[in-house]
């Protein structure tokens, strides 16, 4: 198997407090990503961050920034984002009415373009503009709060999108996001993910470092 598995660290339920501490944290034990979940209260009933504490964290993490968009008209917030150090935005396809359009201005913002699904939404209906995207992220909870438990009838959907990607020979990560535990990743993985989402599985344990192990050694046995 294909060892490019990469983990996201979604700092939704870090200690805010000390949010560059934890994300250092994070950073030297080996995760591969910050996951940050953008928040409007009004696509999802929370509201989170917006780019300034996005530019903050950038100036604390050499680590690739993963940002998640659960906003409504995020084509207004794209540039803001981008220049706040965003690597990845990801919009979600039920806030975007052209989709193509938005993603053509994330990659003149020079961001990578990704698309998350809802667990309602069909991965088919990404197969237009599939060409034009470097990742899809699969939500496993519905967006809007960390701590939820994973949703079982995604995996169908992961390997769904997983068919979708190979028959048209693309190389397109699948990210899942929601709900990911030691429990559930191996799973996870073989149904077709290849970058993991882990929120209060990291967050909410005393130990980091066991937890991040324990992850590593999972997906890479
Ligand atoms: C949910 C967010 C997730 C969340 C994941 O809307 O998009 O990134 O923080 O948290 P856990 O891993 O606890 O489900
Ligand atoms: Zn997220």
């Amino acid at each position: 198997m294909k060892k490019d598995f990469k983990i996201a660290a979604s700092i939704l339920n870090a200690d805010f407090s000390r949010l560059a501490e934890e994300i250092k944290k994070v950073e030297s034990l080996g995760v591969d990503m910050i996951h940050i979940d953008i928040m409007d209260g009004h696509f999802v009933p929370n509201i989170s961050i917006g780019p300034m504490v996005v530019k903050a964290i950038n100036s604390v993490t050499s680590l690739p920034l993963d940002v998640h968009l659960m906003i409504e008209n995020p084509d207004d917030y794209l540039e803001e984002f981008a220049i706040a150090g965003s690597d990845i935005i990801t919009v979600q396809l039920e806030t975007c009415t052209h989709l193509y359009r938005t993603i053509q201005r994330i990659k003149e913002l020079k961001v990578k373009p990704s698309v998350a699904l809802n667990p309602a939404s069909l991965p088919e209906e990404l197969e237009y503009i599939l060409e034009n995207i470097d990742m899809i992220l699969i939500m496993t909870v519905e967006p809007g709060f960390g701590g939820q438990p994973f949703i079982p009838s995604m995996l169908k959907k992961i390997k769904k999108t997983k068919e979708i990607i190979k028959n048209k020979g693309l190389n397109i990560d699948i990210e899942v996001d929601g709900g990911i535990k030691r429990v559930n990743i191996e799973k996870v993985r073989d149904a077709g993910a290849n970058i993991f989402v882990l929120g209060t599985e990291i967050f909410k344990n005393n130990d980091y470092a066991a937890v991040i192990t324990d992850v590593k050694e999972k997906l890479f046995k």
